[in-house]
């Protein structure tokens, strides 16, 4: 016999090594699946009264017992791994045993842990991804309240890192609204996939019991059952569709964070973060580093991390269940965590951020950034843009020599280089004038920027929308 707490002891002559407990035992990781695993064993036991093998008073004598796990699940502190019980389904079901007896036993009957495992996971990835979607929501809504209080400031916009054209510091916080906005769409997609019931499937050949599985799935909230109990036990795809979804957001916020650690240096100097998101240094009195923006940089990559690891515990693996199965849920939930710990991060950081204007228009004055500008006006007189990307090439030449912005060339320079240049093509150099310029759709003119945030306002249902 194995010991106490298996529940396969019958098959097996001597206890187990506690060394194969130590690699095969899961409670302290699945235990976070106790209330799904309530939720589907009591959908179970309903429909084990419809295949005719539990009368509706035993269903009920279950369900009862179900529920009193339940409140002693909620009082106790974390996974009750002095039952002895190797994971969080054999648990329910010793103390469903200890509670009610016989009839207790009878709750398994036509199903598996593997059909279980799998509906309880899916059930908790769900609840998941509406959470993370929450969270997403409540980081937008942080940018776009910066968007909103930033929606004058110009900085400097970059490419290679390069001062390249002038942007409002709202049109930057909306990018990543808009990048946020498309990791909640990809969760979304994936939340159809895993909205499905694997439960009456059984170990892999579905289960020999008349259940009626469209009931059963529809009680717990599925849009509909599995087709196939083979695949239904082996598929793990949703787990690795959602942490590929976490792993594109927690890219878009290691972006966030980079630009914020690069933008909160003294060397760039646009902005400072709040006190209560940084850290000093322990040997250098003037120090305050951006540490959370650093973390949030570091986690995506922490979130790739399970996301090929557990891409490889599923390559090869054959069908229908295998114990390799059992590793989806550390890496899904190190995921989940990190990512929801970042998300909220963000939440925080962002209103705590102080622009310096002066600085951020500093910046994006200098560099040249009105070349582009200049080459529009020649073109606005008539010169080919070739040609005048080529003489304003020339014109940056000479600033850079000069130590001087391209409006601050002397007017004889400048019309040598092209005679329809004077007074009011200078005057349009300015970044105000240039940003209000790029006015299509989905430039950085404060009119479009306006237009963006006040959409946003209202799609996150914020004030003033
Ligand atoms: N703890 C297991 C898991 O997470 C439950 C399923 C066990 N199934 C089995 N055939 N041993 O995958």
């Amino acid at each position: 016999m194995a010991e106490a707490g298996a529940m396969w002891g019958g098959r097996f002559g001597s206890g187990s090594d506690a060394l194969f407990r130590a690699i095969n035992d899961s409670l302290a990781i699945d235990w976070r699946l106790i209330e799904q695993d309530l939720d589907g064993s009591i959908a179970w036991a309903s429909g084990l009264v419809g295949a005719g093998v539990l009368s509706r008073e035993e269903a009920d004598r279950i369900v009862a017992g179900l529920e009193e796990i339940r409140d002693e699940a909620r009082g106790l502190e974390g996974p009750p791994l002095d039952s002895g019980a190797e994971d969080v389904h054999t648990w329910v079901e010793q103390r469903l045993i200890d509670r009610i007896g016989t009839l207790g036993k009878k709750l398994h009957t036509g199903r598996s842990r593997n059909d279980q495992v799998a509906t309880d996971l899916r059930l908790w990835t769900r609840g998941a991804i509406d959470e993370l979607v929450g969270l997403i929501e409540d980081a937008q809504r942080a940018l776009v309240a910066l968007a909103d209080r930033e929606s004058e400031t110009i900085m400097a916009g970059y490419t290679h890192l390069q001062r390249a054209q002038p942007v409002l510091a709202a049109h930057w916080a909306l990018a990543y609204v808009e990048m946020l906005a498309r990791d909640a769409a990809r969760l979304a997609d994936a939340r159809s996939r895993v909205n499905v019931c694997p439960l009456g499937c059984g170990a892999l050949a579905g289960t020999a019991y008349e259940v009626d599985r469209e009931a059963i799935a529809k009680a717990l909230g599925f849009d509909a059952p599995t087709a196939n109990s083979l695949d239904s036990v082996a598929d793990r795809d949703f787990v690795l569709e959602v942490l590929d979804a976490l792993v594109q957001c927690g890219l878009h916020l290691s972006k966030l964070g980079e630009e914020l650690v690069l933008f909160a240096s003294g060397e760039f100097g646009f902005v400072e973060v709040g006190d209560a998101f940084a850290s000093g240094s322990s040997l250098m009195p003037q120090k305050k580093n951006p540490d959370a923006l650093e973390l949030l940089r570091a986690k995506a990559g922490v979130i790739a991390g399970q996301r090929a690891g557990f891409a490889m515990v599923l390559k090869s693996l054959p069908l229908a269940y295998n114990k390799d199965l059992q590793e989806d849920k550390a890496a899904l939930f190190r995921g989940v965590d990190e990512l929801s710990l970042c998300l909220r991060i963000v939440a925080g950081v962002i209103p705590t951020l102080v622009f310096d204007r002066q600085r951020c228009l500093g910046a994006a004055r200098a560099g040249h950034s009105n070349a582009t500008d200049l080459a529009d006006a020649l073109v606005e007189r008539g010169v080919a843009f070739r040609e005048a990307h080529e003489i304003v090439g020339s014109l940056v030449r000479e600033a850079i020599a000069r130590g001087v912005a391209l409006e601050d060339l002397d007017l004889k320079t400048l019309r040598a280089a092209s005679d329809v240049i004077d007074k009011d093509v200078l005057a349009s150099l300015t970044p105000e004038r240039g940003m209000a310029r790029r006015n299509a759709i989905g430039g950085s003119s404060p009119a479009r920027v306006r237009e963006a945030v006040g959409g946003w306002k209202g799609r996150l249902g914020m004030a003033g929308a």
